[in-house]
């Protein structure tokens, strides 16, 4: 089977990490894959801010907690109740990406997703897993998550559209989940 297609049939999301670090050239890879995805207007508006630090990574879910405890929204604030759960699974590396406020592009969101879905693929290939973590994207305008960001290196200005772990899967892939049918139609 062709390369490319066999990375996006074997992908899955990942959600348990082995702690080896990751190399510095699949990281490099993995963000190069990223910086070289189609962009509107070929905008390439986007930032990754690429944490390599466990410790970091661990404080911030920490900032999460705290604004989810605090959140008013009755459905955040029960999920900040779950303490035990991992939003950014122990994993070794976290990309948080960013898009600017005042982009040229035609849909900055598209193509921070567009970029996210390479750097997924890259990792595949390079034998490495990734999930697309949405809380951040969701906290994102709260102060707390907001100087916590800006500390990760998110620029100021710059809106969060997506995060990604990356990592070594601990544990064999899971199944795919089954297709859904009817989602196609081919006019001739
Ligand atoms: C926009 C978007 C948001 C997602 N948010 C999360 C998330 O916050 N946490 C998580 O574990 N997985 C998240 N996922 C991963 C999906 O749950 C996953 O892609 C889906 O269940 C299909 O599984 P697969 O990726 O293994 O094929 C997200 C995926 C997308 C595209």
């Amino acid at each position: 089977m062709n390369n490319v297609i066999e990375a996006i049939l074997s992908r899955r999301s990942i959600r348990k990490y082995k702690l080896d670090a990751i190399t510095e050239g699949d990281l490099q890879q993995i963000i190069e894959a990223a910086k070289y995805a189609p962009s509107g207007m070929n905008a390439q508006s986007w930032h990754f801010s690429v944490i390599q630090n466990r410790e970091k990574i661990e404080a911030l879910e920490a900032v999460v907690y705290e604004a989810l405890k605090g959140s008013e929204d009755p459905y955040l604030k029960k999920m900040g109740e779950l303490a035990e759960f991992h939003y950014f699974y122990g994993a070794p590396v976290l990309v948080i990406i960013s898009n600017a406020a005042n982009s040229i592009s035609l849909s900055p969101v598209s193509d921070a997703a567009l970029a996210a879905g390479n750097m997924m693929l890259a990792a595949q290939a390079l034998d490495l897993g990734s999930c697309w973590i949405h809380i951040l994207t969701r906290l994102r305008d709260e102060p707390g998550v907001k100087a916590a960001l800006r500390a990760l290196g998110v620029p100021k200005g710059y809106v969060v559209c997506s995060a990604l772990t990356l990592g070594y899967p601990d544990g064999p892939l899971p199944k795919a989940a089954e297709r859904r049918e009817g989602t196609v139609n081919i006019v001739e």
